[in-house]
């Protein structure tokens, strides 16, 4: 694909199957006939790259770069702080590049939709979305064109409150890349001649005329039209699905045709979706509306299918004919009746698109020869309703869990059913319909007796197994009679029977995406001392040191590296059993010449205990190659019994156990009014770092050298490892990385193996080795999050006094300690949170499973833990009938205390962000407003709630807090500074680079970061913990300091001189211009016999109120607006600490509402990938979203008196958790199913829509089948 073609930096590999938008491309095409040029973003993993023939392809380097020119898009967004890790960040600039090339001054709804094909894992969009609203002219100081040029000041969110941003001249249009006119040329010579392209494999064809194509068709009767490669890409590369001839239609004028005739419009087959969208947006306003419901139903479906990139490549007759279960429009297009145009050698027909169709029945279907011309789509009537509905995991750029397309005709002027059809997608293999049930309705009134026959007629013809395929089969049954009261609501109110004042309509409006509103995101400023002089840079917003180069794509990543002398390529083998002994493993294939495979019983596996282990590993000449051997590898198992879940807790074994107890539980308990006990369930997490583990070692060829370029957070740790492998001295491993594209704590123990693996087939075939796993292997082999069982016994007074609690949390370790005991330890030592609880036992255990090992993550456990907590609160609250922030106020610590394990702790700071966190965010009056709502809406309800945090930083051992720098100054001036800490997208360089600044008095302009390295700094601590710039700034802060010393008696003597002048002065005086500098770390000292010591240096404090609303019936939900207020003490640099603390909350919305990992029953991971794994996207952060920084707060012991505040946001995502609790309790309380719930995360839509319980999941309640079911997932 094209993703390949090129080897330019800028266009970034994050997935491979159009789901994540990193490797966005423009593609541009000169229409010869309409003489126009057309621009679009695409995914260019799936693009093939015989189908650019012609196109022009522009790539981020096209757009702007550092040795040119920076166009505004990359400028702004680098200022604006747009970037973090910087992987996502091409792809974004590309996404609203296409976009300003078609609409110049777009609206933020064109915003929104141009990039909700882009993951980004670490900013949490608000930059992004902040940065491109300067284009809409909302941001704009001025009211000119965004290409007018006119200097521009515009306010940035951040910065703009703190400093303002200057802007270089926007650009003309005309100042932009022309289509290149031999391009124009060839596109119209190319009209008269088949384009034939033959691979090794491969014969791709493009003919020139229909009659021709039908030919082709002819001939090659099995081989695909490939026009947008959408679904055609994706099987070859999932199910290795291989075609010998590709025939590629898209030149021919016939499958492009738009008209609009008597009846309806004809739309050719290759049109885009993007096309068909912006079609039916031009007919729609055109036409009398009772003509267009199909169009509107068919328009809302195509504003939220896959992402912009992927609609701008898929065609009509693409979507049509792979008819995918959950492809959107072909529900519709059913119902409406649509008429496919088919032509073959033989002639031309035409069929309907109905259910038979889709269900692929040998009479309705295309025969092998044919192809789509066009689809006939037609005008609705006067007595016609249509409606469409689909409900995703995520509100855009995911496939529908289930979808539907619904129309009812009734007979002139009554509401007698006169025809009605309705399809179901996502219920099996193949879209269905409810015909049976259809029919038995004809003649009926549309009133409820109506409705309620109608759900059970569905019910009972629309089959799901309790097994099947996707699981959530309760939720989708449910999907189903929702949908069809929604649909029943909708034809009422068209029938003018009902008001929308009804109560019965009450809240539920046809749901329109939202479009982020433009709210505003108000920040503390912080002011720096008016006398710090203007160049010190430290407390200011300074962008990310590599901002520009993230947006420009010059930013080098370790896959990025280019081609090495003889270089090979490693695959790794994998176990697909849990937990099986091997018999035997040969490559099947004799003799592949390019293969040689590294067999890693030297590893020790003769048992795999995880799916995913790697077992082996296949080297090769090239990537293919390589995973071509991995594919011939054969291993033979004798499978042994797997654990994969904790709960049931009698036949795990732990890892270990770790215990703090303070009071006296049993008084405790005996003083309580009442006492509750009960379970949650927390679900794991992916880190989905958008770069995905990469290596490449390369021998030196002398004493055993090698170095290794790797994407981790632990240097040392990848040269110990690889040393202790090749059983050679440290000194020989020389570990290298310049940045890591995101890591979350999941490129901490993971790399040293793959560098290992990597190692050691360099050292067997003496060769350079390059290792990058594609996502759905790293996501396999590397663990995440550990997912989380609590059990828990709280005892409490009627006035909400917390007594006692006795806590008993597990989490699921997998299959190695890895970091395992330390995230026990974390959730036992944090699991109090912000509140004081005189009697209180925690016991935490990590339990041995047969999952891949779990490992770090942002947080470390207090994400699980705090998480627990907060729910046994909240059902103390439920259970007093006190309101949650009640009680939560009435236990929060409060000025000076001491935590369970008997460290200090001065609570000022956390009560002050609580009580401006309910100020800020007018927290009584908006929930006041929010049970008004819910009081008017009985279909839609609202929730708000406000969480307190105490987020201890740093780790619980002195060593992991000690630190060094080394620091060079060279005879020009310039200043080179090292240091151990990685940068993971946190900016921990451009703080370094501001504390050298500083410290040396010089601009930031003299002070340079080249690369991490175990040559420079050694045994440098892993870059975690929320303490990188804390503890590495103050190493750094150390040599720049003795370097200024030396030069102290130099500027003394020569006080009006130049750094340039002192310097060389130094040196000739033989003064030393170089420095390390070394931090000892914090003392803590935590014993665990005793379950008391300090455990910590310090504490972050903070508090987050969230608002969100539900739709009851279908459990989907939107933030509507949060406010943080975090104590992060005087910040080095504002904007980027405001970034964590935002980006790690989006995580934490993640974590608690959408993200979920599925495995079999046997162990084997479903979710792979960004098709099945939803991380945030750009729809999913809170229309109004507010952070804001406790100001006058001060932390002595760190450096500068500021706070780690990388992990602590993470949490804070869980006052949306708690929200969207709150609308479920208003709910169910209107329902009356008063008293305590549970709720268990990720509280997804399945979660949200099954416990808002109605009559519609009474009726799809599944009897449990005597328990003789195989369920799909665990
Ligand atoms: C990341 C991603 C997200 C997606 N999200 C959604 C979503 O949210 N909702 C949704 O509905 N869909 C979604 N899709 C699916 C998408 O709609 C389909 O893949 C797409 O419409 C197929 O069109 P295409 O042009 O790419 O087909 P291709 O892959 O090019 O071809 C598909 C098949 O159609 C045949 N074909 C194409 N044109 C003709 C013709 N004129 N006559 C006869 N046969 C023809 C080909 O022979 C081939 O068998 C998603 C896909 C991806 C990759
Ligand atoms: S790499 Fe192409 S969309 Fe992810
Ligand atoms: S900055 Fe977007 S993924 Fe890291």
């Amino acid at each position: 694909t094209a993703a390949f073609a090129v080897r330019l930096s800028g266009t970034k590999y994050g997935c491979g199957i159009g789901g994540c938008g990193a490797c966005t491309v423009m593609i541009s095409t000169y229409e010869p006939t309409s003489k126009k040029i057309m621009h679009y973003p695409a995914n260019s993993c799936l693009l093939p790259i015989c189908s650019l023939h012609s196109s022009a392809v522009t790539t981020v380097e096209g757009v702007g770069s550092t040795k040119t020119r920076v166009h505004p898009i990359q400028e702004r967004l680098a200022k604006c702080h747009g970037s973090q890790c910087g992987f996502c960040t091409p792809g974004m600039v590309m996404s609203m590049y296409a976009l300003l090339r078609n609409h110049p001054e777009p609206s933020m709804e064109q915003i929104t939709a141009a990039l909700d094909g882009n993951l980004c894992r670490c900013t949490g969009y608000r930059p992004i979305i902040d940065t491109y609203k300067s284009f809409t002219g909302v941001g704009r100081k001025t009211n000119r064109s965004p290409f007018s040029k006119v200097s521009t000041n515009f306010e940035c969110s951040v910065s703009g409150s703190l400093t303002k941003i200057r802007f270089s001249e926007l650009l003309y249009p005309t100042q932009e890349f022309i289509f290149p006119p031999e391009l124009m040329r060839m596109a119209q010579e190319q009209q008269k001649r088949t384009l034939v392209f033959r691979g090794e494999r491969t014969t791709w064809i493009s003919p020139t005329n229909l009659r021709e194509l039908l030919e082709l068709k002819a001939m090659y009767p099995k081989a695909p039209l490939i026009v947008g490669n959408t679904s055609v890409g994706l099987e070859m590369k999932r199910d290795g699905v291989h075609h010998p001839v590709f025939i590629h239609p898209t030149r021919i004028p016939d499958l492009h045709v738009v008209s609009n005739t008597n009846n309806g419009l004809v739309i050719g087959a290759a049109c885009s979706l993007a096309q068909l969208r912006d079609i039916l947006m031009k007919v729609v306003p055109e036409l009398p509306e009772e003509k267009t419901k199909i169009f509107r139903a068919l328009l809302q479906q195509l504003k939220t299918l896959a992402g912009e990139q992927i609609r701008s490549l898929a065609s009509l007759g693409g979507h049509i004919v792979s008819r995918g279960s959950t492809w959107d429009l072909n529900p519709v297009l059913a119902v409406g009746n649509s008429v496919l145009s088919l032509a073959s050698k033989d002639g031309t027909r035409q069929i309907p698109l109905n259910d038979q169709f889709l269900a692929g029945y040998e009479n309705a279907d295309l025969k092998p020869k044919e192809i789509i011309v066009s689809v006939f789509i037609p005008y609705s009537k006067k007595d016609d309703f249509v409606s469409a509905f689909r409900q995703a995991e995520r509100r855009r750029n995911a496939v529908s869990v289930v979808n539907s397309g619904m129309r009812v005709l009734f007979k002139p002027n009554t509401d007698i059913i006169m025809d009605m059809n309705i399809l179901y997608g996502g219920t099996g293999p193949i879209t269905v319909s409810a015909r049976k049930s259809c029919q038995r309705l004809i003649g009926r009134q549309w009133n409820e007796q109506m409705l309620d026959e109608a759900c059970k007629l569905v019910l009972g013809e629309i089959s799901l197994s309790p097994s099947a395929p996707g699981g959530k089969v309760e939720y989708r049954r449910t999907l189903l009679v929702s949908f069809l009261f929604k649909f029943y609501l909708e034809v009422l109110y068209g029938l003018n029977k009902m008001a929308w004042e009804s109560p019965n309509w009450n809240g539920y409006e046809h749901s329109v995406v939202s479009v982020l509103s433009l709210g505003y995101h108000i920040l503390i400023k912080q002011d720096v001392d008016p006398v710090q002089p203007p160049q010190d840079p430290v407390g200011r917003p300074i962008m990310h040191q590599s901002g520009v180069k993230h947006a420009t794509g010059e930013a080098v990543y370790c896959n990025d590296i280019r081609a090495v002398d003889e270089e090979l390529f490693l695959a790794v083998v994998t176990s697909s059993r849990a937990h099986a002994k091997i018999v035997t493993y040969y490559l099947n294939i004799t003799p592949l010449p390019y293969t040689v495979t590294v067999h890693l019983y030297v590893l020790g596996v003769l048992q795999v205990i995880c799916v995913g282990q790697i077992v082996c590993a296949v080297v090769a000449e090239s990537a293919v190659q390589a995973k071509q051997g991995v594919e011939k590898m054969k291993i033979e198992y004798e499978d042994l019994e797997p654990i994969l879940t904790i709960e049931v807790i009698s036949q795990l074994s732990f890892f270990c156990l770790k215990k703090i107890e303070q009071g006296n539980i049993e008084e405790g308990f005996k003083s309580a009014d009442e006492i509750i006990e009960g379970e949650i369930h927390i679900g794991g997490q992916e880190h989905f770092y958008l770069e995905t583990n990469s290596v490449l070692v390369v021998p030196r060829g002398e004493d055993n050298e090698m170095d290794v370029h790797v994407s981790t957070q632990d240097a040392a740790r990848v040269q110990e490892f690889v040393a202790l492998a090749l059983d050679v001295q440290s000194s020989k491993i020389m570990c290298h990385t310049k940045r890591v594209g995101g890591a979350f704590g999941g490129k901490i123990t993971k790399p040293a193996i793959f560098a290992v693996v990597a190692a050691v087939a360099a050292n067997k075939t003496g060769r350079p080795i390059r290792f990058t796993l594609e996502r759905d292997e790293d996501m396999l082999i590397t663990g995440g999050r550990h997912p989380f069982f609590g059990k828990y016994k709280v005892g409490f007074t009627n006035d909400g006094r917390i007594t006692a609690a006795d806590i008993e949390p597990y989490i699921n370790a997998g299959c190695t300690l890895d970091d395992s005991e330390m995230v026990i330890e974390y959730v036992v030592l944090k699991t109090d949170n912000a509140y004081k609880i005189p009697n209180l036992r925690i016991r935490g255990r990590a339990c041995k499973t047969n999952l891949p090992s779990n490992t770090a993550f942002r947080g470390f456990g207090f994400p699980q833990s705090g998480l627990f907590t907060e729910s046994w609160i909240t059902t103390v609250a439920t259970q007093t009938g006190l309101p949650q922030e009640k009680i939560r106020e009435i236990n929060m610590y409060k000025e000076v205390n001491l935590t369970p394990f008997k460290e200090e702790l001065d609570a000022t700071n956390l009560v002050k962000c609580w009580k401006e966190c309910m100020e800020k965010s007018e927290y009584y009056s908006r929930k006041t407003a929010v049970e008004e709502f819910n009081k008017q809406n009985y279909w839609k309800k609202k929730g708000i709630a406000i969480i307190p945090m105490k987020f201890s930083v740093g780790f619980n051992a002195t060593q992991y807090h000690q630190a060094a720098a080394l620091v060079h100054i060279y005879t020009d001036g310039s200043v080179l500074v090292t240091h151990g800490g990685i940068e993971l997208g946190q900016g921990i360089h451009t703080k370094m680079l501001q504390i050298a600044s500083r410290e040396l008095k010089v601009p930031l302009s003299y002070v340079h970061f080249c690369e991490t390295s175990t040559i420079t700094v050694p045994n440098a601590i892993v870059t975690a913990g929320s303490i990188g710039s804390d503890v590495n700034g103050k190493a750094v802060q150390n040599a720049c300091q003795i370097l200024r010393k030396r030069l102290e008696p130099i500027i003394n003597k020569n006080p009006e001189g130049k750094w340039e002048d002192w310097i060389t002065e130094a040196y000739d005086q033989s003064v030393s211009l170089s420095a390390t500098g070394y931090f000892r770390g914090y003392m803590v000292n935590m014993n665990w016999d005793t379950g008391e010591g300090q455990a910590f240096p310090y504490f972050v404090f903070g508090a987050a109120c969230s608002e969100v609303e539900i739709d009851c019936l279908t459990g989907d939900h939107k933030n509507i607006r949060t406010d943080i207020v975090m104590d992060a003490c005087f910040s080095i640099n504002p904007a980027v600490d405001i970034g964590q603390i935002e980006g790690a909350f989006v995580q934490g919305v993640g974590l608690y509402t959408m993200e979920e990992i599925k495995f079999s029953p046997e162990g084997e991971q479903y979710t792979l990938g960004p098709d099945t794994y939803k991380i945030p996207a750009v729809c999913d952060i809170p229309e109004q979203f507010r952070v804001y920084l406790l100001p006058n707060s001060r932390n002595p012991i760190a450096i500068y008196s500021a706070k780690g505040i990388g992990e602590a946001g993470l949490f804070l995502g869980c006052s949306v958790f708690f929200a969207i609790w709150d609308a479920v309790a208003a709910v169910r309380k209107e329902r009356g199913l008063t008293g305590t719930f549970t709720l268990n995360s990720p509280l997804t839509i399945e979660r949200i829509r099954m416990a808002c319980a109605d009559n519609f999941t009474e009726m799809v309640r599944l009897d449990d089948h005597n328990g003789l079911f195989w369920p799909w997932n665990l």
